[in-house]
């Protein structure tokens, strides 16, 4: 049962105030999560609430804490902490908005998160263990960013994230020392060309490229300079986050002041799909591009993962509606865009059942909160993204998926290609 529950403010990655909650059960078990945010939100969000005003640019959380002190607190008293389900529905009609804008959907989420680890620490069992519940789980293939862009690089570039995937690796382990080749092998290819500047929001190499082409010529010589085979081996994966420069019909590029309509986009995104060995594009038009969606999906979703993020926002009846209408074919979860550990399950699940790629991702903003690296064991999400290679609450999370796969030991089955939702890539 659920003894005291506690809200306070903590610094996430870019320096920003951020929700942290602490539960503590009758029978003394403690659960802790913090909540991350991002840059690149889509509409549908649940509401990240900031006090707004002069202090820390408006971002303090003064708010969402005393959300959790004053009203979460005493609303979950004495509640099961096992019954996740209970704990979120009571969280959900606490708030009463759509947006859980009145507490905060940062104060709601880490509230979640805190109350799911306190119910593992009471079973006594590891977080991913508790969620499986003894069923079958795969451990994720990663999603690795190697540069980064659009919204977290001051719009250097327009794609977001130029990530590798190594769906041939046979563990997770592997697939990390593959990863690590490559970001080292993309490290020496910038710095011989003038162009190491540093690293951008998620840790990856600031992207000082004068093109998107570019980036991923790039991208392509590092996974093969590293000695893989680029598409058999290693593969390349796109956050395209189009909502960043356009909607409907309209996008603007960053670096050549064009302007190009749905077609054109689909079109570039194409060639870029025949040229490189791109196995997996997220929001490859904007969340409100519904037609483009489907266009994208119809002409790419057989050789590549197309994945909604901005355009699914976490939410299990648009990606029922994206699967009827044949608009993607994954579905990207973050818990803090649904709000609560239920609702991103039921995305999640919801996914599964029309066959979806799912992924579990992190936020721009993050912290050490390990809660997604047992979300996505835990869930059998088949694949985790968390960022890049280096810069400790990225790799608080990869750490953690290690010593996941290591206490399996023999039994640790790693999702590999298993994780895409096409069968001829
Ligand atoms: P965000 O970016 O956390 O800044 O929204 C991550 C993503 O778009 O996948
Ligand atoms: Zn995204």
């Amino acid at each position: 049962r659920i003894a005291k529950l506690h809200g306070r403010r903590v610094w996430d990655s870019r320096g920003r105030p951020t929700v942290e909650v602490e539960v503590h059960l009758s029978d003394g078990a403690i659960g802790r999560a913090i909540a991350p945010a991002g840059a690149s939100t889509g509409q549908g969000e649940a509401l990240d609430l900031r006090d707004g005003g002069d202090r820390f640019g408006g971002l303090d959380v003064r708010r969402a804490v005393a959300s959790v002190n004053r009203e979460i607190a005493p609303a979950l008293l004495d509640l099961d902490a096992a019954d996740q389900e209970a704990v979120d529905r009571l969280l959900v009609d606490l708030d009463g908005t759509p947006d859980r804008g009145r507490l905060g959907g940062n104060a709601i989420v880490a509230t979640s998160m805190a109350v799911l680890h306190a119910g593992a620490a009471s079973a006594d069992v590891p977080l991913w263990q508790h969620l499986a519940g003894g069923r079958p789980v795969r451990i994720p293939l990663p999603e690795i960013q190697i540069f980064g862009g659009g919204a977290h690089a001051d719009r250097r570039v327009d794609v977001q994230d130029f990530m590798v995937v190594c769906p041939a690796a046979r563990s997770f382990s592997e697939a990390l020392d593959w990863t690590a080749e490559i970001y080292r092998a993309a490290g020496s290819l910038m710095r011989a060309a003038g162009k190491a500047q540093g690293v951008a929001d998620e840790g990856g190499f600031w992207p000082a490229f004068d093109s998107n082409e570019e980036a991923l010529e790039t991208l392509s010589l590092a996974i093969e300079s590293a000695g893989f085979a680029p598409a058999t081996q290693v593969g390349i994966s796109l956050d395209v986050a189009a909502s960043q420069f356009g909607s409907a019909g309209k996008y603007t590029l960053a670096l050549d002041d064009r302007t190009l309509d749905t077609e054109a986009l689909i079109d570039m995104l194409g060639g870029w799909i025949r040229q490189y060995p791109i196995l997996s594009v997220e929001d490859p038009v904007g969340e409100d591009d519904h037609d483009g969606m489907l266009e994208f999906t119809r002409r790419h979703g057989r050789h590549c993962q197309v994945i909604g993020d901005d355009y699914l926002v976490t939410n299990a009846e648009r990606v029922e509606a994206a699967a009827t209408g044949g608009a993607v074919n994954a579905v990207l979860i973050k818990p803090n865009q649904a709000g609560t550990i239920t609702e991103a399950f039921q995305a999640l699940q919801a996914g599964k059942e029309v066959g979806f790629g799912t992924i579990v991702s992190a936020r721009s903003g993050e912290t050490e909160d390990i809660t997604i690296a047992h979300l996505s064991v835990g869930w059998d999400a088949g694949q985790l993204k968390v960022g890049s290679f280096t810069r400790s609450e990225r790799m608080a999370k990869w750490n953690e998926v290690l010593r996941i796969e290591e206490s399996l030991g023999d039994s640790a089955e790693f999702s590999g290609w298993s994780a895409f939702p096409f069968a001829d890539p």
